[in-house]
């Protein structure tokens, strides 16, 4: 298959020198991609800024997110599966100035608007499938079920961002993975590079039924 897969943390630029970004290391969408090319799978990894090596396959190179969102929109045109597990700006600087801002003895605000989500600008029918990433501190299963919905992807792969031993800088992951259909599944802890194989396998096997289901549906019609 061909995958497409978003990787590291966005920078939302604030004036020439400063930016708003997140703890995003980046590990956890490479060991994806390099898993999805370890099986022959075709990858391209579209990475924000990340201290990590490039790996031996298709890789862009992206900041804000802006870039990011046309660069999945552009790779998503000749995709099969779609696995955004980038830590993309929920919001960016409504202005940015371009000469670097003055320090100043007193308080003072910086507004924010909405960075455009990714996943929600994608059509709805579309002939590819897309895994979402959930980064919660509570609520988990809720709010990862409630993100599978509002940001229609066909799975959502939650992990606990709060729990310092996983989620985000750590090698190692703890995921559970919600379907649009039947029951949920969990990986137990484990580094991942261990962790990206099965959700490999497991995006595979549920993009597989995904197709045929719709497959069906078509000759039907
Ligand atoms: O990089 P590591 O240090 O290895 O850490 C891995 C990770 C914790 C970052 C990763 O496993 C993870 O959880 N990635 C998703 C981070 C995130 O932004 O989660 P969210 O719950 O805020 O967003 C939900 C989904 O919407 C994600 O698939 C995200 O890519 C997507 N999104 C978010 C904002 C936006 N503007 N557009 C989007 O498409």
């Amino acid at each position: 298959m061909k995958f497409v897969v978003t990787a590291g943390p966005t920078r939302e630029p604030i004036d020439p020198v400063r930016y708003l970004s997140n703890r995003s290391s980046g590990k956890m969408g490479y060991a994806i991609a390099e898993a999805a090319f370890e099986e022959r799978h075709e990858v391209v990894l579209i990475s924000g800024p990340v201290c990590l090596p490039p790996p031996p396959l298709n890789l862009l190179r992206v900041s804000t997110s802006d870039e990011m969102f046309d660069a999945v929109h552009a790779a998503v045109r000749d995709c099969d599966v779609l696995v955004m597990c980038a830590a993309v700006a929920d919001y960016k600087p409504a202005q940015v100035t371009t000469s670097k801002m003055k320090k100043r003895d007193e308080k003072f605000s910086l507004e924010l608007v909405p960075a455009r989500d990714i996943l929600q600008s994608l059509p709805r029918d579309r002939d590819f499938f897309v895994a979402g990433f959930a980064a919660e501190t509570n609520d988990i299963e809720r709010n990862a079920r409630e993100k599978l919905r509002h940001k229609n992807c066909n799975m959502i792969i939650a992990n606990d961002v709060s729990d310092s031993a996983i989620g985000m800088e750590s090698d190692n992951n703890a995921v559970t993975i919600f379907f649009e259909y039947g029951a949920p599944k969990s990986i137990a802890c484990a580094p991942k590079n261990v962790i990206a194989r099965q959700l490999v396998k497991i995006i595979c096997e549920t993009a597989q039924k995904t197709f045929d289901k719709k497959n069906l549906r078509m000759n039907d019609s």
